[in-house]
C-alpha cells in the first residue's frame, strides 16, 4: 500500500493509498458516511459505504468523533465536487485515538475563548492557512537577502545595552553582572556586523513590554532587520521597497489557495509597485491637521495618525526624517534641519500602519554620545558601540520589519493576534 499525503493523492488515481490524519468532520446521508479528513496538507472527502469495508469499521462512524486521529486506506477517484478535487473510498479504517469532545465547535465562539485554546485553535482551516502565508513571507524575504547577498548574523537576545527606549524593557537578573535586557532589537550588533560583512541580516525574536493593547502590539514579536555599511537613507529606502515588492509578489505566486481560503481580496496587492509614496513628516503633519488629527509639530504619529495616512493611499507611504525627540538615539541628525533626523516608517496600505522603521544612523562619534547622553542612557554600556565611530566610521543604515503587522496587513487582517502561532500580549501568557 502507498502511503501518501492528500497534497500528493491526486497523483495516484485509481489506486489504493494510506493516508493518516484527524478527522476534521462528518456527515452522513443514512446509507453512505462521509468523513472530511485532514493531514496537514489539506482537506479530502473520504466516504464509507458498506459494501466497502468491514463491518465492524462501518459501524464506527457514530464513535468517531472530531480531532479523532485515524489512518485510512482506499482508492482515490477523481470527483470535482470533492474538496481538492479527489475522492477516497475507504477500505479499512484504524482509529489512532478517539478525540474527548472537542470545545470548538460550529458555534460562533468569542475571541478570548479562541486564544484560550489557542493550542487547538491553530488547527482550525482559516488559522492554518494564515500560519502558511506567514510561512511564505518569511521565507520571501529570507530568499531576497540571500539573493543580494545578504550576510546572516544571529544577534543576541540578551542583552546589556538598551536597543530602543528605556520605557519598553523586560529585564532578568543576570548573575553577578547586574540586569540583562530582553533584546528590544538587533540593531546595535548588526551595525558591528556590517563593518565585517558590509550587507547584513537578522531575524529573531524581539521583546518590548507594550503595556497598551492595541491591535499592532505584541510584547514578543519577531522582527526582520537590515543593515548596510556605505549606505545613506535613500539606498536603505529603495532596499526596502524592492523587498515589499519581492515579498508581495511571491505571496501572489504562491498563496493563490490561501488567500481564497481567508477571503483575502487580492486585488489591493495587486497594485503594489515600486515607487512607494515618499512624505516628509513635515506634510504629513499638516496633511493630517487638514484631516481633522490634533497632530502638533514634534509628536510621534499616533496609530489613528498612521491609519489615516494608509487609507488614502493605493501604495505604501513612506513618512520621512521625523523630529529628533521623538525618535532613538541612534538616528543622524539631518544635516538640512538639525530638529530632525534621517528616518524613514514605511506605513502599509489599507489602514495597516507602520511595518518597517528605518533610519540612517549617527556616525558621528561626539554627536552619539551627545544623543546617549540626552536621553540619560547608562554611557558604560555603549562603550563598544561607541567603538564603531572610533574605527573606520562610515554612513550606515539599515530598517526593522515587523513580521506579525506585515502578515495581518498581507492577509488582511484586522488584528495581530492571528498572525503568530502563540501570541503574547499584555493579558496573555498560556498557552
Ligand atoms: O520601529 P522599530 O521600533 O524599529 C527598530 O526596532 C529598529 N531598531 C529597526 C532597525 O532599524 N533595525 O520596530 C521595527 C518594526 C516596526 O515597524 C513594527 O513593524 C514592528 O517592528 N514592531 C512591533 N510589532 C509588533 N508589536 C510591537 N510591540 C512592535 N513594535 C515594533
Ligand atoms: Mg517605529
Amino acid at each position: 500500500m502507498i502511503e501518501t499525503t492528500i497534497a500528493r493523492a491526486g497523483q495516484f488515481k485509481g489506486e489504493d493509498v494510506t493516508i493518516k490524519g484527524w478527522l476534521y468532520n462528518k456527515r452522513s446521508s443514512g446509507k453512505i458516511n462521509f468523513l472530511i479528513i485532514r493531514d496537514g496538507t489539506g482537506l479530502m472527502q473520504a466516504v464509507m459505504l458498506k459494501q466497502e469495508l468491514p463491518e465492524e469499521q462501518f459501524n464506527m462512524f457514530d464513535e468517531l468523533t472530531r480531532e479523532s486521529s485515524l489512518i485510512v486506506s482506499g482508492s482515490v477517484r477523481k470527483d470535482d465536487r470533492a474538496p481538492g478535487g479527489y475522492e477516497l473510498t475507504i477500505k479499512n479504517l484504524e482509529p489512532v485515538q478517539i478525540a474527548e469532545e472537542y470545545p470548538i465547535t460550529k458555534k460562533e465562539h468569542g475571541i478570548d475563548f479562541l486564544m484560550g485554546v489557542r493550542h487547538l485553535w491553530l488547527r482550525s482551516q482559516k488559522q492554518f492557512h494564515i500560519l502558511k502565508i506567514r510561512n511564505e513571507i518569511i521565507y520571501a524575504i529570507r530568499k531576497f537577502f540571500y539573493e543580494r547577498d545578504f550576510i546572516l548574523i544571529d544577534t543576541p537576545i540578551l542583552t546589556g545595552s538598551i536597543g530602543e527606549t528605556a520605557s519598553t524593557l523586560f529585564s532578568t537578573d543576570y548573575f553577578d553582572l547586574g540586569k540583562a535586557y530582553l533584546a528590544q532589537t538587533g540593531q546595535l550588533y548588526l551595525e558591528a556586523a556590517c563593518m565585517s560583512h558590509r550587507n547584513v541580516f537578522c531575524f529573531g525574536p524581539t521583546f518590548r513590554a507594550e503595556k497598551s493593547k492595541t491591535r499592532r502590539h505584541l510584547t514578543e514579536f519577531w522582527m526582520i532587520e537590515a543593515e548596510m555599511a556605505y549606505c545613506d537613507l535613500a539606498c536603505d529606502i529603495e532596499l526596502q521597497e524592492d523587498m515589499v515588492v519581492y515579498t508581495v509578489e511571491h505571496c501572489l505566486e504562491k498563496c493563490r489557495a490561501e488567500f481564497e481560503a481567508i477571503e483575502r481580496d487580492t486585488a489591493p496587492l495587486e497594485k503594489i509597485k515600486k515607487p512607494f509614496e515618499r512624505m516628509l513628516y513635515d506634510e504629513a503633519v499638516s496633511f493630517l491637521q487638514e484631516r481633522g488629527s490634533s497632530i502638533k509639530w514634534g509628536d510621534d504619529l499616533g496609530a489613528e495618525d498612521e491609519t489615516i495616512i494608509s487609507q488614502e493611499f493605493d501604495q505604501p507611504v513612506f513618512v520621512m526624517n521625523y523630529p529628533r525627540g521623538a525618535k532613538a538615539f541612534y538616528m543622524k541628525e539631518n544635516p538640512d534641519n538639525p530638529k530632525t533626523v534621517l528616518c524613514s516608517d514605511l506605513l502599509g496600505p489599507e489602514g495597516y500602519g507602520e511595518i518597517i522603521g528605518g533610519s540612517q544612523r549617527e556616525d558621528n562619534l561626539e554627536k552619539l554620545l551627545a544623543r546617549i547622553r540626552e536621553e540619560k542612557l547608562p554611557e558604560e554600556a555603549y562603550e563598544w558601540y561607541l567603538d564603531l565611530r572610533k574605527y573606520g566610521s562610515v554612513p550606515h543604515s539599515g530598517f526593522g520589519l515587523g513580521v506579525e503587522r506585515t502578515v495581518a496587513w498581507i492577509c488582511g487582517l484586522p488584528h495581530i493576534r492571528e498572525t503568530i502561532p502563540f501570541p503574547r500580549t499584555l493579558s496573555r501568557l498560556y498557552p
